[in-house]
């Protein structure tokens, strides 16, 4: 290995407890790491009807401490939902949130924690390092394999006013713990498994061909293609497959570790804009612009998307960005991922402002391998017009 041009760093959550039935080990993991009297739990709906908000209900009850809950988080949350649920306690003296459920439970725990030490508005926070203070600790418990969210210093907020969403991005939103168990994913629902698994692949594929990919990021993103790529069709397919299901929410946390240290890229810009104006969920907006970008990056990413070829286990004739893009195609299709964004009420008319919103998503644009005008970006949301 030749020395790299740039140097690099890594943070990420300082302890994991991972395996089926992990989530029983909250409460002793509290009593040993983490001295907690107040918590406040954010959930999701789907996190109570399985039980598992009473689970972690009764398990910081036994250990004394006084639990508040919120079970309704919003999907993809706004900031105007945020504001709301941080203005509920802005009274409350909490010494631990925790996060229960899919990305937007995750990220909407790791955004209160620092609203409630600080003076700041959530708007005011969005970009990078503009948290002022350090917020309450946070364990951080996923329920979908996708965000990768209980490992980065991120979290994604909604700005329908301005049809965008945009990260808040700050060391201070990194848990103190995190619960990586399977079993919360049993009965999460074949088009969640699917968006939210190709959610997990695009960031370990964009991870791995950005800009600012360093020898630890690769490392996470290589692992996190290898599991993903041979697991998503059988999680797919059969929700109870356990053993899918454990390596596909490794795999979603491998991608958040990769994404940690090199960033996302134009995917993700481009998603932006399509979940900010019209509420394309997002995974299924990064599935369908996988492919497209893609294609338009191989000429700059030929020799890194050949190792994506190889870590995904093509082989032969296949071992190559084309086999990558082609793979990609397939699984779109085995998924019943939408490829028309007329499905969701997008038309040709709409594609100049979409096009100059991603361009606006400076900080995933500049980690693209190959640069893009907005002409570029125009012609890939077209393709998506067929
Ligand atoms: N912070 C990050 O690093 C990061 C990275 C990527 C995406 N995101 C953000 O995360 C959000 C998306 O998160 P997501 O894709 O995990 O979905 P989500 O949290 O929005 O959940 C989607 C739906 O699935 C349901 N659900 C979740 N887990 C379930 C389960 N086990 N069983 C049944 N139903 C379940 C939820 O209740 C919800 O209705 C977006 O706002 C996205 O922008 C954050
Ligand atoms: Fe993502």
């Amino acid at each position: 290995m030749t020395a790299s041009s740039q140097t690099y760093q890594f943070q990420t959550a300082p302890q994991i407890i991972g395996g089926a039935g992990a989530l029983g080990r909250l409460g002793e993991a509290l009593r040993l790491d983490i001295p907690v009297r107040n918590a406040l739990v954010m959930s999701q709906p789907s996190m109570f009807k399985q039980g598992f908000v009473t689970q972690v209900q009764s398990q910081l009850e036994k250990r004394g401490i006084v639990c508040a809950v919120i079970r309704d988080v919003m999907p993809e949350p706004t900031a105007d939902h945020i504001r709301d649920l941080c203005g509920r306690f802005r009274d409350s003296r909490f010494d631990l949130i925790v996060g229960l459920g899919g990305g937007s439970a995750l990220d909407v725990a790791k955004l209160i924690s620092v609203l409630l030490t600080n003076e700041q508005d959530v708007e005011e926070m969005l970009g990078v390092d503009k948290v002022e203070k350090p917020g309450i600790p946070t364990v951080l418990i996923p329920s979908t394999a996708g965000t990768g969210s209980e490992v980065t210093p991120n979290a994604i907020v909604t700005l329908p006013d301005q049809e965008l969403k945009i990260g808040v991005v700050s060391r201070y939103l990194l848990p103190r713990l995190v619960i990586l168990d399977p079993l919360l994913t049993r009965e999460l629902p074949h088009h969640h498994t699917a968006a939210t698994g190709m959610d997990a692949f695009t960031h370990a594929i964009e991870s791995y061909i950005s800009n600012k990919a360093n020898p630890i990021s690769d490392t996470f993103a290589l692992e996190s293609i290898r599991l993903i790529s041979r697991n998503i069709l059988a999680a797919y397919r059969d929700g109870g497959d356990m053993a899918a299901r454990e390596r596909m929410l490794l795999g979603s946390m491998y991608g958040g570790m990769a994404l940690t240290g090199s960033g996302t890229a134009a995917v993700h810009a481009l998603a932006y804009p399509l979940g900010g104006k019209f509420n394309i969920p997002h995974g299924v907006a990064n599935s369908m612009l996988l492919p497209h970008v893609m294609d338009f990056n191989k000429a700059e990413a030929g020799e890194r998307l050949r190792d994506v070829a190889e870590a995904m286990g093509l082989e032969g004739a296949s071992r190559n960005a084309e086999g990558v893009i082609r793979q990609i195609e397939q699984w779109t299709r085995e998924l019943a991922i939408p490829q028309d964004l007329r499905t969701f009420g997008v038309s040709g008319e709409d594609v100049p402002a979409l096009a100059q919103a991603a361009m606006k998503v400076t900080r995933l644009m500049q980690n693209n391998p190959r640069a893009m005008t907005v002409e570029d970006v125009e012609a890939v949301y077209r393709l998506l017009l067929p």
